[in-house]
This record gives C-alpha cells, sequence and structure tokens, in this order.
C-alpha cells in the first residue's frame, strides 16, 4: 500500500534528519525544508511521486511528532476510537505572533500520537507559495485530511481544486479564504474579524462619550495586520465604518504585519510624521507590544486619558502578555480573538468520520477586556457584549 510505503521512507527520512540535527526540533519550517530537501531527494532513486513525498517529509514536519512516532512504530500502537490512525496535514500562516504559538500548540496537542493522529505539521513563515507547497506535499503524502490556515483569503483556487481532485477534505481554520466554488472546501471554524473591530470601535466611542471626548478631538491610527488576511480586512473594515459613522480623524493607515518588531517600525515613522495620534487601533497584540516600545523610547506617555496627552492603545488577540499589558495600563482595551482551534477542527475531523456534514462555517464566541470598567458593555446589531475589566485573577483562569 502506497500510504506504508511512504511512512516507511518518512521514518528513514527521520532517522537521518534526526541522526543530523539532534533530537530537539519537532517543527521544520518550509523554508527550513528547502535546503533539507536535497540530501533527501539524492538518498532517493524511487519514483517521482514517492520522490516528491519524500522531499515532502523532509520539507513538512518530517521533523513533526508524527515522523517521529513513525520512526519508532508507536503510531502502529495508538488508534483512534474507531481503531484506525487519521493522518493530517496542517499548513500553519507561521510563527508572527504570541496567538499563533498559542493556536500551533494547541493543534499539536490535539492531533497527537497520544490521541490516534499523525500530525503532519509545516510552519510556512507567512509566504502563500510556501502553504501551496505544503499542501501538494500532504496530497502526495495521502494525508486523511489538510488543514489550512491561510495567510491571506485569495490564491487558492487552484490548489484547494486539486485536493478536492485527489479527494482529500480541507477544514480551513481561523482565517478565511475567498474562492470561486465554496465547495473547494469542507468546512472553517474561525473568528468573526470583522465583529471584532465593530465591538473595539462601539466601545471607543462609548469611552469617550463617558469621558466627555468629542469625536473631532480622536485622532487615530489604524496599524493593519498582513494585508490580505481575514483578520486585517474584517478589523480594518470595522474601524473604517465607525470613523465614517462618528467622524473620528485617521490619521494613518499601515500594516504592522502583526509582528513586534514591524509594529514597532511603524509607529516610530507615525511619531515622527503626525503629532496628534492620540489612538493607535493595533490590529494584534504583538503589534501593540512594538507601539508601546517606540511610544516611550519618543518620551510620550501610553494611557487612556487621551484629553490630557495619553496615546491609548486597543488591541486585538488578549493573548496572556497582552492581557498582562491591560493590568498596567499599556493597552486599554484588548478585543479577544480565540486561538485555542484544535479541538473545533477535531469536531468537524469527527463528524466527518462519522459520516456526518459539519457546519459549513462557525464562528467562535469572544470576549472583550479593558482596563477599568468605564464602558461595562457594547452592543453591535442589537447584541450586548460585556467588556471584563482585567485582574491578575481573570488573566490566570485563561488558557493562552
Ligand atoms: O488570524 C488571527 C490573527 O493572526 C491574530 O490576531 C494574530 O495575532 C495572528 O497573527
Amino acid at each position: 500500500m502506497k500510504k506504508k510505503v511512504i511512512s516507511v521512507l518518512l521514518a528513514g527520512l527521520m532517522a537521518m534528519s534526526l541522526a543530523g540535527c539532534g533530537s530537539s526540533a519537532t517543527t521544520t519550517s518550509s523554508a527550513a525544508a528547502a535546503s533539507s530537501a536535497a540530501p533527501a531527494a539524492a538518498a532517493s532513486t524511487t519514483a517521482a511521486a514517492v520522490s516528491t513525498a519524500a522531499a515532502a517529509a523532509a520539507s513538512t514536519t518530517a521533523a513533526s511528532t508524527a515522523a517521529a512516532a513513525s520512526a519508532t512504530g508507536e503510531t502502529e500502537k495508538v488508534k483512534t476510537a474507531d481503531g484506525k490512525t487519521v493522518t493530517v496535514g496542517f499548513s500553519q500562516v507561521g510563527a508572527e505572533s504570541d496567538w499563533r504559538t498559542a493556536n500551533t500548540a494547541s493543534m499539536k496537542s490535539t492531533f497527537s500520537t497520544k490521541n490516534g493522529y499523525n500530525l503532519i505539521f509545516d510552519d510556512a513563515q507567512q509566504k502563500q507559495e510556501n502553504q501551496i507547497t505544503a499542501i501538494r506535499n500532504f496530497i502526495q503524502q495521502e494525508v486523511d485530511y489538510i488543514v489550512l490556515a491561510p495567510v491571506t483569503e485569495t490564491g487558492w483556487d487552484t490548489v484547494l481544486k486539486e485536493a478536492k481532485d485527489a479527494g482529500i477534505p480541507v477544514i480551513i481554520v481561523d482565517r478565511m479564504v475567498n474562492v470561486s466554488d465554496d465547495s473547494l472546501y469542507t468546512a472553517w471554524v474561525g473568528s468573526n474579524f470583522e465583529l471584532e473591530g465593530q465591538k473595539a470601535t462601539e466601545w471607543l466611542n462609548s469611552f469617550c462619550t463617558a469621558k466627555k471626548i468629542k469625536a473631532t478631538d480622536i485622532h487615530i491610527a489604524d496599524m493593519q495586520g498582513t494585508i490580505g488576511a481575514s483578520a486585517q480586512i474584517g478589523r480594518t473594515n470595522g474601524l473604517n465604518a465607525a470613523v465614517k459613522k462618528y467622524g473620528w480623524n485617521m490619521v494613518a493607515q499601515e500594516t504592522g504585519e502583526f509582528t513586534q518588531a514591524k509594529g514597532q517600525e511603524v509607529m516610530e515613522s507615525w511619531l515622527k510624521q503626525y503629532k496628534n495620534i492620540n489612538v493607535v487601533y493595533c490590529e494584534n497584540d504583538n503589534e501593540a507590544f512594538g507601539a508601546y516600545d517606540a511610544i516611550t523610547a519618543a518620551g510620550k506617555k501610553v494611557g487612556s486619558d487621551i484629553a490630557n496627552g495619553d496615546i491609548m492603545i486597543m488591541s486585538f488577540d488578549s493573548t496572556n502578555a497582552g492581557l498582562t499589558d491591560v493590568t498596567k495600563g499599556v493597552i486599554t482595551l484588548d478585543t479577544e480573538c480565540n486561538p485555542l482551534h484544535g479541538p473545533r477542527v477535531q469536531k468537524i475531523i469527527d463528524t466527518l468520520k462519522s459520516g456526518g456534514t459539519p457546519d459549513k462555517k462557525a464562528y467562535v464566541d469572544e470576549e472583550m477586556f479593558a482596563v477599568d470598567n468605564t464602558v461595562p458593555s457594547v452592543k453591535v446589531d442589537g447584541k450586548d457584549y460585556t467588556v471584563t475589566v482585567v485582574t491578575k485573577d481573570v488573566i490566570a483562569k485563561r488558557a493562552y
């Protein structure tokens, strides 16, 4: 059986990889893979398809728990409830943020050998071309399911058609894909990013109303996420709509690429160009950390007292580090984006395995966290959302 042959090759390659690199690495990125693919290819003179699969093993997480388990025969012993080991190929965006790290941890702990899975994990380093290569490798390896956390929404039609033609269900997680034919993927689970933006901006309006700050005195800069990612599109749309609705002054709008380093760079540049920014709408926590560094380095104060010179930082994600910054008054409002998708994807797979049809699209429930109770709740489209004041206890009870 082809899968068995590939499994043996994976095991061999893994053994080679472990011998060369030490046994601690569990994840190999696509970029690193490109260099390690050469010896793998040289070692193999087998048929093209198998050879591609072998190279794929070196490029994806041949270094994954799955391959390691395969090398030891562990996967033969550990099965799911129905007695079968399930191979899942997961193409992850990268490791750009604390949120992403928590998301990867959730996927890895769910799709573990202990739980009866072979997880082939690929870190695309925020590059769509790496994700497309990873998906093609998963198809070559005849995985049971492909899970894709897409970096951007567009550009997926061709490769998802290849997966569909191969009969492999594709589950999209976190950000969305924008494809011409919805049957190219089986199900999606993730956040309502536009709602996140609406909740955050309704909070800002209520906060400023409570503090008697006029809309025309709000000079806001939007540090966007990766352009074209659902998380960016939704959060930016939410802000654009509120700027129009309330008459705030949008001073600047530029990507911080969801990273701390870029966030700092963009904020430094804005502070040199604009003297009136009093609210920074960071589209994730890591950008907020970078913005804070830049603001304090420029000798300015971060906080919620924008009528008296503070620059307010708003953020998204509500990671542990983000909420810790809320308790310090560094971030005034942090709107949650929940990364714990592993069990949600597992539920979709369980439904498919039992012959059921999972929801095509499923949004997760998310919270809001603020430095104080000036705004106890916000209303969006007639629905109330509670705003939780962050304390150490609140942080201690959270999983990420
Ligand atoms: O798609 C989710 C977003 O991607 C998170 O807000 C961000 O931190 C991550 O990088």
